[in-house]
């Protein structure tokens, strides 16, 4: 039985494979550990990166696998699957930092910065959201002013992924003068490391789930960054930010799918074999009906992610259909570990089995890299860009 419809070349099935193979011999034996503990385990950058893992998007030119979009996505769902703090990791470095410096960086930029993400020799962070500017991105009050061959930044990013040992971090910041504010045009990116003067990492979040994947605040206090590490052209910065998550909840959704498959794998087997009133729950209708719905809203799922990647692939804008693929698979993650949990009862309900991490896990995917009403809000202005009228585009 197979729930997946999408044809992969036989190079496609072998980097799949990979992924596999390492997220069963290097993370499984840990994740349930590492969740319990909130530990990150700083080796795997480096294991993932002599994978390749962690440039899976980069061209070979600057040592990356330079893979098309439907095979980082098969391969990020089968570390998804494993560890889903991993995963996160893994989608947040190769969707934001790498290709944001790929597709705007400087030459140089891409020598210092880009080739090192790409081995792994460096982890990459994505900071855009503040305490006070989640949904609302473009609210953002960090403040970057210009000083001779610097840039100051000062502000507060919050819920950065993996901020405690990023080498590279994209950071948004305000280059318009606070009394004189233009809202998203006045916000322009930066690569910021951790060894620039006034870099701290601040307050780190103790989470409901995703536990082994580091999220803090970053302070930046005088942070003094060269004028040479402004990305891009100034003032774009959230136009890049916003381009970026589109190919960034691409990440996410293979990410929630790897969840929900979890919660279906592991909600078959203890389904045949657990028995009440005399025979396996399995061959009861309510929970066949259960197991049902979740292998159709995988399916569902992944059928969009993956004609989405084609999508991509084709050079075309992905704004729409990457919203729905987020928004689907994150719905699918949570529903799915929730009837996992039900199908297990009580033993669902507690630490001995996997489900009630994975239910926990889920929970944020319908939160990050835009919460599900943010997806619907991106959906429905979608719908009438086109024509100003609905009618068009269906
Ligand atoms: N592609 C290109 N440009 C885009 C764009 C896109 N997808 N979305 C917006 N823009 C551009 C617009 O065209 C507009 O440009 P102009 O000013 O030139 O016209 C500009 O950006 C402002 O756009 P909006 O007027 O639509 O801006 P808005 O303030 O209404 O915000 C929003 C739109 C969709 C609500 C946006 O704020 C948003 O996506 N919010 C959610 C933020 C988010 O996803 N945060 C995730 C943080 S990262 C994370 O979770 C990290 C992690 O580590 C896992």
């Amino acid at each position: 039985m197979t729930l997946h419809f999408t044809h992969l070349t036989s190079e496609q099935r072998e980097i799949q494979q990979a992924a596999r193979d390492f997220a069963r011999a290097e993370l499984a034996p840990y994740t349930a550990q590492w969740d319990r503990d909130a530990y990150f385990e700083p080796a795997l950058v480096q294991k993932l990166g002599e994978l390749g893992l962690l440039g899976m998007l980069v061209p070979e030119t600057f040592d990356g696998l330079g893979l098309d979009t439907l095979t980082y996505l098969v391969a990020l769902e089968e570390i998804a699957v494993v560890d889903a703090s991993v995963a996160v990791m893994v989608s947040v470095h190769n969707s934001l930092p790498t290709q944001m410096i790929l597709r705007w960086g400087s030459d140089e930029q891409k020598e210092r910065y880009l080739r090192p993400l790409a081995r792994g020799e460096k982890l990459g962070a994505f900071a855009l959201s503040e305490p006070d500017a989640g949904s609302d991105a473009a609210a953002l009050t960090t403040q970057a002013v210009r000083d001779g061959e610097c840039w100051v930044l000062n502000g507060t990013k919050a819920w950065v992924s993996s901020g405690t040992h990023a080498g590279v971090i994209i950071a948004m910041a305000r280059t318009d003068r606070a009394d004189h504010r233009r809202g998203p045009r006045g916000i322009s990116s930066f690569i910021v490391t951790p060894d620039m003067p006034g870099f701290r990492v601040g307050k780190k979040e103790d989470k409901m789930g995703l536990r082994a994947s580091p999220t803090v605040q970053l302070v930046f206090d005088n942070l003094r960054v060269p004028a040479a590490n402004l990305l891009g052209e100034e003032g774009h910065g959230f136009s890049y930010a916003m381009q970026s998550l589109d190919n960034g909840r691409l990440g996410i959704a293979a990410q929630a799918i790897g969840i929900a498959r979890a919660a279906l794998e592991h909600s078959l087997a203890y389904a045949a074999e657990r028995r009440q009133f005399g025979q396996a729950i399995a061959d009861f209708e309510a929970i066949q009906f259960k197991l049902a719905d979740m292998a159709k809203n995988v399916a569902a799922s992944r059928a969009l992610l993956h004609a989405t990647a084609a999508v991509k692939d084709r050079g075309d804008p992905v704004t729409l259909p990457a919203a729905m693929s987020k928004l689907l698979a994150s719905e699918t993650a949570m529903s799915a570990t929730r009837e996992a949990v039900q199908i297990f009862g009580g033993y669902g309900y507690v630490t001995d089995y996997p489900v009630e991490r994975l239910f926990r896990d889920a929970k944020v995917t319908e939160i990050y890299e835009g919460t599900s009403e943010i997806q619907r809000v991106v959906i429905a202005r979608q719908l009438y860009a086109t024509s100003g009228s609905a009618t068009h585009v269906i």
